[in-house]
C-alpha cells in the first residue's frame, strides 16, 4: 500500500506574490499539478494534498483531479508540522508514505518510481532523493555515511560554514514506512533558525535511511522565488522542444519558441521563430506557424499556414492560410482552404470552406457560407451599444470594399453588395444590393469666391 502526501500549504513568501506558490504556472500547468503528476507511475492508493495558505484557492485549482484528499494545515509551522496533520488520517496504515514538496515541478515519474522501488527492496525506514548541485544555496544538506545511508540533514540556514560546503542536497521527496515515521513525528522540535518544525529532523531519529541520487540535478529544482521559476521554465521548455523535434517537428531558432506541455503537434510541422503555443492547442500535420504567432486553445487542421497572428479558441480547417496580422478569437470556426488575411479580426463566427476574408475586416457574431468573398474593409456592425447581433452571409456572395453590415442582418446566396454600402435590411438571394448615396456631378461648380 502506498499513500502520497503533497505539501502545498506554504505561502511561498519568497515568491512575493498574491498567489500561493504552488499555483504558479509552468508551461500550462501549476507547480502542484506537476508534482502530483510526477507520482502517477507509482499508482498510489491515496493522495493527500496538504493545504493551508489560501487553501480554498488551491483546492479549486485542483478540482478537476479525481481522488485527491485535502488535509488542512491551519498554521504553517513547517514541513514536519504539515506531515503531523496526517496522523488522524493515516493512523494505523501499514504501508509506505511518499512525501513530495509541492514546489518540485520537474521530477520525472521514473525517478519517483526508482525512489519507491529502492525503498521497498531495501526495506528502509526512509529513502530520499538527493542530488549533487553546483549551487546548493537554500537547500538542506544531506550527510551520508557508508552505502548511501543518511546520517543527518541540516537546513541551509542552520549549517555552519563548513557544513555549507557540502553540495549534496535534499530534494524534498521522501518515501517513509508510515509506522516508523508516525513513531518519531511527535518528537519534532522547532529549536532552529527558522523556528519551524522541520520534516528533515526525523532523520535524526529514524534508522536505515537511504539516499537515492538523481543523476540529472535539474529534475529536483525547488521553486522558492521567481528566479527559480524562470530557470525551471527554461529547463522544461528545452525538454518539450526536444520531445517534439524528436517526433518530427522542425523548429527554427528553438530558443525563441514556447510550447505548453498540453499542446499536441503533428509531423512535419514547421515552427518559425517567436511562435508561442499555449493551452490545449492541437496543430495538424504539415502546418507552418510563424514567425511571431500566439496560438492558444485552438485546433488547426493539416497544411495550415499562419503568419504573424494571434489565434485563441479557434478551429481552422485544412489548407487555410491565416495572416499576416490576423486576430481570431472567442469561438471561431474556419473551414478548409480559406484565406484569412491581412489585418483581419474575427470573433465568435463560423466561416465556410473556400471563403476569403482577405483584407482589413472585422467579422463578429457572423455565419458566412462557402466561397464567400468578403471585400477589403468589410465590417459587421454587430453591436448596438447594448447588445451583440448576428450577421449571416450566404454562399458565393461577395461584399464590396468598405461595406458595413449592420446586424442583425441576413444576406442571401449569390449576392453582390456594392462597394461602400451600408446594409441595414436583409438581402434576398441572387441580386445586387446597393445601399449608398448616388454620385452627383454638378458641372461648373466652384467654391464661393474661389478660383477655378
Ligand atoms: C525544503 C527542505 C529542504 C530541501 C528543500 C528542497 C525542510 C525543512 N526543508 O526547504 O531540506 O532541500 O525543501 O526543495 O523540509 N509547506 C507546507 N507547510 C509548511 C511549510 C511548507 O505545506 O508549514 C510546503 C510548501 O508549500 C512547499 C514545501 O512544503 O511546497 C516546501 O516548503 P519550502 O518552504 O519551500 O521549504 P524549503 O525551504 O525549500
Ligand atoms: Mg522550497
Amino acid at each position: 500500500m502506498l499513500a502520497v502526501a503533497i505539501l502545498a500549504a506554504g505561502k511561498g513568501t519568497r515568491m512575493k506574490s498574491q498567489l500561493p506558490k504552488v499555483l504558479h504556472q509552468l508551461a500550462g500547468k501549476t507547480l502542484v499539478e506537476r508534482t502530483i503528476e510526477s507520482c502517477q507511475q507509482v499508482s498510489p492508493d491515496r493522495i493527500f494534498v496538504i493545504i493551508g495558505y489560501k487553501g480554498e484557492q488551491v483546492k479549486e485549482a485542483l478540482s478537476h483531479w479525481r481522488g485527491l484528499e485535502f488535509v488542512e494545515q491551519k498554521e504553517q509551522l513547517g514541513t514536519g508540522h504539515a506531515i503531523q496533520q496526517l496522523i488522524p488520517y493515516l493512523g494505523d496504515f501499514e504501508g509506505d508514505l511518499l512525501v513530495l514538496n509541492g514546489d518540485v515541478p520537474l521530477l520525472r515519474q521514473e525517478t519517483v518510481a526508482r525512489l519507491v522501488k529502492t525503498h521497498q527492496e531495501n526495506k528502509n525506514q526512509a529513502t530520499l532523493l538527493t542530488a549533487m548541485v553546483p549551487n546548493p544555496e537554500g537547500y538542506g544538506r544531506v550527510f551520508c555515511g557508508e552505502n548511501n545511508l543518511v546520517k543527518q540533514i541540516i537546513e541551509d540556514k542552520d549549517c555552519n560554514p563548513q557544513q555549507r560546503e557540502n553540495n549534496r542536497i535534499n530534494a524534498g521527496v521522501y518515501c517513509f514506512r508510515w509506522q516508523a515515521l508516525r513513531g518519531v513525528l511527535p518528537r519534532l522540535s522547532n529549536t532552529n533558525k527558522q523556528q519551524e518544525y522541520y520534516l528533515t529532523e526525523v532523520f535524526d531519529y529514524l534508522e536505515r535511511v537511504m539516499a537515492v541520487d538523481v543523476g540529472d540535478y535539474q529534475e529536483i529544482i525547488g521553486i522558492n522565488n521567481r528566479c527559480h521559476l524562470a530557470v525551471a521554465h527554461e529547463i522544461l521548455q528545452k525538454r518539450i522542444r526536444e520531445r517534439w523535434m524528436m517526433a518530427g517537428v522542425t523548429m527554427i531558432n528553438p530558443e525563441s519558441i514556447i510550447i505548453d506541455d498540453t499542446v499536441q503537434l503533428g509531423t512535419d510541422v514547421i515552427l518559425e521563430p517567436g511562435t508561442h503555443l499555449r493551452g490545449k492547442t492541437i496543430i495538424g500535420n504539415n502546418c507552418r506557424i510563424g514567425p511571431n504567432c500566439y496560438i492558444s486553445d485552438s485546433r488547426l487542421g493539416e497544411n495550415v499556414t499562419v503568419l504573424y497572428s494571434v489565434i485563441t479558441e479557434t478551429e481552422v480547417g485544412d489548407n487555410t492560410r491565416v495572416g499576416p496580422y490576423a486576430h481570431l478569437r472567442g469561438g471561431v470556426i474556419i473551414g478548409e482552404a480559406c484565406r484569412i488575411g491581412n489585418f483581419v479580426e474575427i470573433k465568435k463566427s463560423t466561416i465556410g470552406r473556400k471563403t476569403n476574408v482577405a483584407h482589413l475586416s472585422y467579422i463578429g457574431d457572423a455565419t458566412l457560407g462557402e466561397e464567400v468573398n468578403v471585400g477589403a474593409g468589410t465590417i459587421t456592425a454587430n453591436y448596438d451599444g447594448i447588445k451583440k447581433h448576428p450577421t449571416v452571409i450566404g454562399s458565393r456572395s461577395k461584399t464590396g470594399a468598405n461595406s458595413v453590415l449592420v446586424a442583425p442582418v441576413k444576406v442571401g446566396e449569390d449576392v453582390t453588395i456594392a462597394a461602400g454600402s451600408v446594409i441595414t435590411e436583409d438581402v434576398p438571394n441572387d441580386c445586387l444590393a446597393i445601399a449608398r448615396e448616388r454620385q452627383k456631378i454638378i458641372p461648373g461648380w466652384r467654391p464661393k469666391g474661389g478660383d477655378r
